[in-house]
């Protein structure tokens, strides 16, 4: 049986309500799940919400509420989005489940009996701010903890600590051999690189300075997942957060011969790996050092270690979009004024995955009336006009004889044919099998520009006007062409635009038993000449009005 494409995005804090950096990340997930979903493959995509922790409690405390309440309010708002923006999730991840907590405090429990787990008491600096102790490596040059750390406390604390770096080793001999087999586990390279340095600073000297503490006492923190073994301590972030990514893809605890990977359920084990979108603040340590040193110690096995995928950031001014910075930008204010394929588009198109981007709701605007209203709106609705205008009952009529015609206008035709799109379907595809989705979103504008020139240089206007032959027949070729065409640009944009894409189908008349549904699209049919003779089209519908900016 094949294997099912996993692909997750990270879980998202219930802090705070989501901002445009959130949709970029569920987008770049949903894209990449329906290109796959687009190849025929079975897919499963898991999203969700972080809802524990000292940033909730501290936020709901602030806002009067229960933690409960309080999170249960905003993760509303994260399904909501996800709901508006068009990303089709097969699961969700709250961490404040049932399901998760088993999961959470089996591998606690049975990490904790084989001894990579142990308690410790640990006196130092603490920064309240970021909930950390801090060693000598966070002094700046005058030796003084900077502005970074907020307040900065003497503390002495017992608390449990994972053993953290006995797996360092292991970590760099695994980053070098999947590097070698050509599967990395982090992508883009620099990325890699960067997880690399960082893995090789972990201090060897193995005590509690260069473990993982993953407790926190229940005096000072309760909204979080009591230790299964001291009912004093609640686990702190990591242990809690980062099993979300199993333990809501089937992945099973409790029977004493569950954790060697392959007594794990069919289930679970026909989707692992993921591929694992996330952002390059949760890379070092979060993910990639914390999350595979888990699975490691686990007893995933090397091949069985998940792809990270690294995206940039949108930042505002040159900032980071955050709540605490005060700069973002509210994505349900941007659908309700523009549109879902439009935020989709903008998103996926002004920012080279992995790189970083300046947000500008201007430069939204301008790409929606350049590459969406006068470029794909335009060819959708002149084409389907012109077709009800030329065309006797809107039919198509495929004809063979334009190969014989002296006319330019057939050698531009003949670009549009078996052999150049199959060009141009290979190109999108090696381009979203890199997760260059900006790349991959050129196939289908530049075929349209094309498609746009081949009509300004027919002119099916005069075309119609002349009698004779061979302009009957390059009038009935040229449109045939453009609506075939236009059928292939409506595969290819939806991974990125699904509703254009469907408004594309129904407006060709094409496929309207699938009306409405993802399994309308298939790559495989992106290959030239699949309207038949006689196909009816259907009427225009105007599908991206242009925005006045005056
Ligand atoms: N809950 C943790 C992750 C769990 S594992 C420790 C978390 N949550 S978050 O809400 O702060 O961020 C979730 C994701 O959104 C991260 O991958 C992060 O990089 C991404 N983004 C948050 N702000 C962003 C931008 N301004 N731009 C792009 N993505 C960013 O971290």
């Amino acid at each position: 049986m094949p294997k099912t494409f996993f692909i997750t995005t990270a879980i998202y804090y219930t802090n705070s309500s989501p901002h445009v950096g959130h949709a970029y990340e569920m987008v770049l997930a949903d894209v990449i799940a329906r290109y796959h979903r687009l190849k025929g493959e079975k897919v499963f995509f898991l999203t969700g919400v972080d809802q524990h922790g000292q940033k909730v409690q501290q936020s709901a405390a602030k806002a009067g509420v229960p933690p409960a309440e309080f999170v249960k309010g905003i993760s509303q708002k994260f399904v909501d989005l996800a709901k508006k923006l068009d990303v089709q999730y097969d699961e969700w991840a709250e961490t404040i489940s049932d399901r998760h907590k088993k999961v959470v405090r089996g591998i606690l429990q049975r990490l904790f009996e084989e001894g990579e787990i142990y308690k410790n008491k640990q006196a130092g600096y603490y920064s309240v701010r970021q909930e950390q102790f801090l060693t000598d490596k966070e002094r700046g040059p005058d030796g003084k903890f900077g502005p970074e750390w907020g307040e900065v406390e003497f503390r002495e604390e017992e608390n449990y600590y994972f053993k953290l770096s006995q797996h360092k080793d292991w970590l760099l001999g695994l980053i070098d051999k999947r590097r070698k087999e050509g599967k990395p586990v982090v992508i883009p390279d620099f990325r890699e690189t960067e997880l690399r340095n960082a893995v090789e600073k972990i201090s060897d000297n193995r005590q509690s300075g260069s473990d993982l503490c993953i407790s926190r006492p229940k005096s000072r923190l309760d909204w979080g997942i009591e230790l299964p073994f001291d009912k004093d301590f609640v686990t702190y972030v990591w242990f809690d957060a980062l099993t979300n990514y199993i333990s809501f893809a089937s992945y099973t605890v409790g029977e004493a011969d569950s954790f060697p990977y392959n007594a794990q359920p069919q289930e679970f084990r026909e989707k692992w790996p993921a591929l694992q979108v996330i952002g390059k603040d949760i890379l070092v340590p979060a993910h990639g050092i914390y999350w595979l040193i888990i699975l490691h110690a686990i007893g995933f096995p090397d091949e069985q270690m998940p792809q990270l995928l690294v995206h940039g950031w949108w930042n505002l001014g040159g900032a980071k979009m955050s709540k605490s910075a005060g700069n973002i930008i509210d994505p349900f204010v941007l659908i309700d004024k523009y549109g879902a394929d439009a935020l989709r588009y903008y998103l996926m198109s002004d920012i080279a995955t992995g790189k970083d981007a300046d947000f500008s709701e201007e430069r939204l605007v301008e790409r929606y009336n350049a590459d969406l209203a006068n470029n794909i709106g335009n060819l959708a609705n002149r084409t389907l006009n012109m077709i009800g205008r030329y065309l006797p009952d809107r039919q198509l009529r495929r004809t063979g004889a334009l190969l014989e015609s002296q006319s330019p206008v057939a050698g531009l035709l003949h670009r549009l044919s078996q052999k150049e799109i199959a060009l141009s379907v290979s190109y999108f595809k090696r381009d979203m099998d890199g997760f260059d989705i900006s790349g991959a979103n050129g196939m289908p504008i530049n075929l349209t520009l094309y498609c746009n020139g081949v009509i300004e240089e027919a002119a099916p206007w005069n075309l119609s006007k002349q009698s004779g032959a061979e302009s009957k027949t390059l009038l009935t070729s040229v449109l045939y062409h453009i609506a075939e065409t236009l059928r292939i640009i409506a595969i290819l944009i939806s991974p990125v635009l699904p509703k254009a894409a469907h408004g594309i189908f129904d407006q060709l008349n094409w496929k309207m038993e699938l009306s409405g549904k993802e399994e309308r699209f298939s790559l495989a049919d992106a290959e030239w000449g699949k309207l038949p003779d006689g196909h009816v089209v259907g009427k225009p519908v105007p599908l991206f009005p242009r925005i006045e900016t005056t």
